[in-house]
């Protein structure tokens, strides 16, 4: 894909604030219609990105093309083809939802009647049609939600910025609000960057996550590609009947890509880097003349992921990070 199919395209964008560094010199990318999600804890840079990007925020340092423009140059001209979904909505509480809705899309110049007709559409859309004319006072955090996200649609815009779009709902609004993000970008070609610090969300959601840690990115690919990448969480059980005693642990520790053995009730767990590996540990067991009754490779997941980059940001805390994105993106090795 060339450069100018990207639809953002950043490189070491960087900003401070009095309290600190938010984001460090972070480069990332999006295709069209993909779902790229931020991901990380509180504090992690992720608003601060995608303020960034929609270019409401001046970097220090760093450069970015989204859809083609400068963000910080031609932000007008952005944002009349972005739609932002802010982490609390800000609704007009005076207004109707239908009102709340017009409102925006005279901004964006529509026309009153356009902006009316798209606005209920969204709104039955979104199974608050009924709701069109009530003020947005008394409504729950999950009626707020849709009525923000109609609005974030309403002028059509070809990328959308969704900060925590699901936080503060309920399992079932939540799920509502996830399948409709799903179809905007698989059916309606949609780009959509989705901040969320729900790894699930960001699981089921994206084609590729950025994990950002106190403004440094520490992993960048598909939830696959993550998985893959942390090549020391690939586990193998093993069954032998029995603990397996000290030589053979000083066995498969002493094989190429086992980083580490350790005997169980049962056996051992052995973690080593990809299931390409398994035959050895399994050959290493038979020499040493153990018995095995099971072995169970277990795939690292999201979770173990998140965690594992968590435990590695922490570590690195006194330390910067570059080696560590480094250290992450390097192959696995063979
Ligand atoms: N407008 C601001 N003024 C001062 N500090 C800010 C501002 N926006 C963000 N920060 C700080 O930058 C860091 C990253 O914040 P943010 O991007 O909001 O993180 P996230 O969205 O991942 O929770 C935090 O330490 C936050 O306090
Ligand atoms: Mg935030």
């Amino acid at each position: 894909m060339g450069e100018r199919d990207l639809v953002i395209d950043c490189e070491a964008l960087t900003r401070s604030f009095p309290a600190g560094v938010a984001l460090d010199a972070l480069t990332l990318d999006a295709r069209p219609g993909e779902v790229l999600a931020l991901l990380g804890p509180n504090g992690a840079g992720k608003t601060t990105t995608m303020r960034l990007l929609n270019g409401v925020l001046l970097p220090d340092s760093g450069r970015a093309s989204v859809l083609g423009l400068d963000p910080w140059t031609q932000g007008e001209e952005l944002r009349r083809r972005t739609g932002v979904l802010t982490e609390n909505a800000g609704l007009d509480e005076r207004f109707t939802a239908l009102e709340n809705l017009e409102f925006v899309g005279r901004l964006r110049g529509m026309t009153e009647q356009a902006a009316r007709k798209r606005g209920m559409d969204l709104l039955e859309r979104f199974d608050m049609g009924h709701r069109a004319d009530v003020r947005v006072q008394g409504f729950s955090t999950g009626q707020r939600k849709r009525i923000a996200l109609a609005r974030a649609l309403l002028h059509d815009p070809e990328l959308l910025f969704l900060d925590e779009p699901t936080s503060g709902l309920d399992p079932a609004a939540t799920r509502d609000v996830v399948d409709l993000i799903g179809s905007l970008a698989a059916d309606h070609g949609r780009t959509v960057v989705l901040c969320t610090h729900f790894l699930g969300e960001a699981g089921k959601l994206a084609s590729r996550m950025a994990v950002l840690f106190r403004g440094v990115l520490h992993a960048f690919g598909t939830p696959g590609d993550l998985a893959a990448e942390l090549w020391s969480r690939f586990e193998v059980r093993l069954d032998l009947g029995a603990p397996a005693a000290p030589p053979l642990i000083a066995a498969l520790t002493s094989l190429p890509h086992v980083h580490e053995a350790v005997a169980t009730e049962r056996g051992a767990i052995v973690f080593t880097s990809a299931r390409d590996d398994v035959p050895s540990v399994v050959a290493a067991c038979v020499r040493e003349r153990s018995t095995v009754f099971g072995v169970d490779p277990r795939d690292p997941n999201l979770e173990d992921v998140y965690f594992a980059l968590e435990a590695q940001a922490a570590r690195s805390r006194s330390t910067p990070a570059p080696d560590l994105v480094g250290a992450f993106s390097a192959e696995v090795p063979s």
